[in-house]
């Protein structure tokens, strides 16, 4: 199994570009399943949960062409085949992303329960409460969600118990092209959930609301081709800033939106970090000192979010001064804390909440990545320990980070991958 070995104790300095996003990338290939036509789709990131949306769009009948800009194209005329098989779906949760579409287009779908990232036990459970009041029958056996409407999916009002980003995503796809009006209360306003919905619009959609907690979608007959490009990916942002931060030094973000991580910014500039910002750039110096420990609390979107809590975790753990981490989206989010204190992190856990006392030194040890963005945060404190670090499991952190070497490499970080 690949793993990173980091030479820790470098500043990172330089510039580099920000790829597009991850979350949102997904979403938006699945939603190309609605239109009878050719989808083009740019600034789709370069990584393994890519290709295998891809291979499962692949399954399905659609076929892919990347043209000669980098962009994807997505013809889903010939879809003949309506099964997510779990050898896919295993390996990415996200996969449930095929139902709604499915759905919504031909009226039926047969998709493998998902697995994805170890963080807590993450059902699907408003996923298919929503297709079932959109008036879907569902049964589960077998591992796999048979989904199967007999006269098409109508409108209804949808009220979610939780917020939840991919249950919003699914049901809206599924609502496009339902008969009547639907509307989704308590959505998540995540900006993924906005970039889904901006791409459904340029493909024919009627929705309005996006990005707030009341999502209305007017069904339509049918979507048609059109080219959309895909949002810079915040959470990649996040972890180079954070990279920045935890070494002392000062990057240069291009191709991103700072709209999108007010709440980051301002942990970071509580942890002493200098931060400038323009339409499409961010800057963070960091000045050569040692950060602030700053607490934080995870909550949806515009809340500090929780795929930034691991690498948070990381700046504390070397961050002069106490902090609290409390982890209020998924249970089980803390497994980068055991492997944090086998580098001599003082962080101790309680329910949901950790308590980081800052030490002034991490000592490297090898460690292994048990989820995507706890992975991002080894990697994190490789950069400062003292010594070699081994990351082992790394194939986390290429299902969500495009070309992290070469990008770490270009900010004067020293690592490497060996088997
Ligand atoms: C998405 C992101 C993930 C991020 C998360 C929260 C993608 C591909 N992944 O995951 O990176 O960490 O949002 O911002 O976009 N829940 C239920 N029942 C359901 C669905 C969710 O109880 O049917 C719960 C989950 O267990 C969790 C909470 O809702 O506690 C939020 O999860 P959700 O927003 O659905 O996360 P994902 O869409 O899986």
């Amino acid at each position: 199994m690949e793993k990173f070995q980091i030479e820790g104790g470098y500043k990172l300095n330089g510039s580099i570009r920000i790829s597009g996003a991850k979350n949102a990338a997904l979403p938006i290939l699945m939603s190309t399943l609605l239109v009878d036509g050719v989808s083009t789709i740019s600034n789709v990131p370069h990584l393994n949960d890519v290709t295998t949306t891809l291979a499962l769009l692949g399954t399905l009948g659609s076929s892919t062409t990347i043209t000669d800009k980098l962009e994807v194209q997505i013809d889903a005329t010939n879809i003949h085949s309506y099964k997510a098989p779990y050898d896919l779906v295993k390996t990415m949760r996200a996969s449930i992303l095929v139902l709604g579409p499915l759905l919504g287009r031909f009226g039926k779908a047969d998709v493998s329960l998902p697995g994805g990232c170890a963080i807590g036990s993450r059902p699907v459970d408003l996923h298919l409460k929503g297709m079932q009041t959109l008036g879907a029958e569902i049964d589960v056996n077998d591992g796999y969600i048979r989904a199967r409407t007999k006269d098409g999916l109508k409108g209804a009002k949808i009220l979610m118990d939780t917020v939840s980003v991919g249950a919003t995503e699914n049901i809206l796809m599924a609502a496009i092209l339902a008969k009547g009006i639907t509307t989704i209360e308590n959505a998540a306003r995540e900006p993924e959930v906005v970039d889904l919905a901006q791409c459904l619009i340029a493909m024919g959609a009627n929705i309005s609301g996006a990005g707030t907690d009341v999502i209305t979608i007017q069904g339509v007959d049918k979507l048609q081709s059109a080219s959309y490009k895909v949002q810079p990916d915040r959470i990649e942002t996040g972890t180079y800033l954070v990279a920045a931060a935890i070494t002392r030094g000062k990057v240069l973000l291009k191709d991103t939106n700072p709209e999108l991580l007010e709440a980051v910014i301002l942990k970071l500039r509580e942890t002493g970090a200098e931060i400038k910002t323009g339409v499409d750039w961010i800057e963070l110096d960091m000045k050569g000192n040692r950060p602030k420990a700053v607490s934080i609390k995870t909550a949806p979107y515009p809340g500090f979010p929780t795929d930034m809590q691991a690498q948070f975790t990381a700046l504390n753990s070397i961050a002069s001064g106490t902090s609290t981490i409390k982890e209020n989206i998924f249970e089980n989010r803390f497994m980068h804390i055991n492997e944090m204190q086998r580098m001599g992190a003082n962080i101790s856990i309680d329910g949901n909440t950790a308590i980081c006392v800052g030490v002034k030194t991490l000592k490297s040890a090898q460690v292994m990545a048990t989820d995507l963005r706890a992975s991002a945060s080894l990697v994190l404190t490789g950069l400062v320990a003292e010594g070699s670090t081994i990351v082992d499991r790394i194939y986390h952190i290429d299902r969500g980070y495009d070309c992290i070497e070469e990008k770490l490499h270009a900010l004067g970080a020293k690592l490497k991958r060996v088997s």
